[in-house]
């Protein structure tokens, strides 16, 4: 048995730990491995105490207990401290020309499929939101377009609820599948989002507490783009001239990706769209990558 008691033997114990790190798997072990090394490294950098580790410890706990099926605490504190937009940023880097994906966020799930041009809210956000018709084409990054490209649109109401968040809302309001016609057009009907704050009754508002950070997301629509024969495109479309796009509480705004909802009152429009009167106007071509 390894008895450690002299600082010599706990400067051992990193590398002793990591020796033991044999699974089947080299990506597991490299995984493993650099956790396990930057854990330690943080221990001997900040020094917790006993009852500081434990308070962490009971941390992750309380964000355990948090989890449903509709409501992953992990994938919320992984967005605040910024690592969901460092992981992506790192395996979605691209060309120019192609649309900035950003982070995911907890409230993706399966989404009705849906008519082009359908009106995705099903409740009374008209009323407070308005009009909204989201249009453009989805194209490679040589401006040809992508038929049949597969469109997922997930989005809060105008007071900034997920219908997961909120029984008021049937399930599926806010979001649709839509497949882009043989040109890659796509539009959808749809109610102008709003800021709003990310969930703060569990270990996330715990987390934004303890940093004095507010929990506000600038107003924005989700999106997931699919097409065989291209990599997935994960991104939000955010409404230009919001008052929280420079502090974004899960860091993902990026340029590219901040639209100008338009007032559009053209007579033309409105009955193209088949809007009952003016309504905002937000035109994006998504572009998409080939794989290699
Ligand atoms: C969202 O946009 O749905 C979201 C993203 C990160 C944390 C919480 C919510
Ligand atoms: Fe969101």
């Amino acid at each position: 048995m390894s008895d450690i008691k002299a600082p010599g033997d706990i400067d051992r114990l990193t590398q002793a730990v990591l020796d033991q790190v044999q699974g089947d798997s080299a990506r597991v072990n490299e995984l493993l491995s650099a956790l396990i090394t930057h854990l330690h490294a943080f221990v001997r950098e900040a020094r917790p105490t006993p009852q500081e580790w434990r308070y962490g410890l009971d941390f992750l706990a309380r964000a355990g207990a948090f989890c449903t099926p509709e409501r992953h605490e992990f994938i919320l504190l992984s967005d605040l401290v910024g690592l969901s937009a460092l992981v992506d940023a790192l395996n979605n880097a691209g060309p120019d020309a192609m649309t900035p994906t950003t982070v995911e966020g907890p409230f993706h799930n399966p989404a009705p499929p849906r008519e082009l041009g359908a009106i995705i809210a099903t409740g009374s956000e008209w009323e407070r939101g308005g009009w909204t018709v989201l249009h453009g084409r989805v194209l490679d990054t040589h401006g040809a377009p992508v038929p049949g490209a597969r469109i997922d649109v997930w989005q809060s109401d105008d007071r900034g609820f997920y219908d997961v968040q909120d029984d008021a809302q049937d399930t599926g309001n806010l979001r649709g599948l839509f497949t882009a016609d043989a040109d890659g057009a796509y539009w959808v009907r749809t109610v102008r989002p709003s800021s709003y704050p990310v969930p703060v009754d569990g270990a996330g508002g715990e987390l934004l507490r303890a940093m004095n950070r507010h929990p506000m997301r600038p107003a924005h629509i989700h999106t997931q783009v699919l097409a065989p024969g291209y990599r997935p495109l994960t991104t939000h479309l955010f409404v230009a001239g919001d008052q929280y796009l420079d502090s974004d509480a899960a860091w993902g705004v990026r340029d590219g990706l901040v639209l100008e909802f338009t007032r559009n009152s053209e007579a033309a429009d409105i009955e193209r769209f088949d809007v009952p009167g003016p309504f905002f106007d937000v035109c994006f071509d998504f572009v998409l990558v080939a794989e290699d």
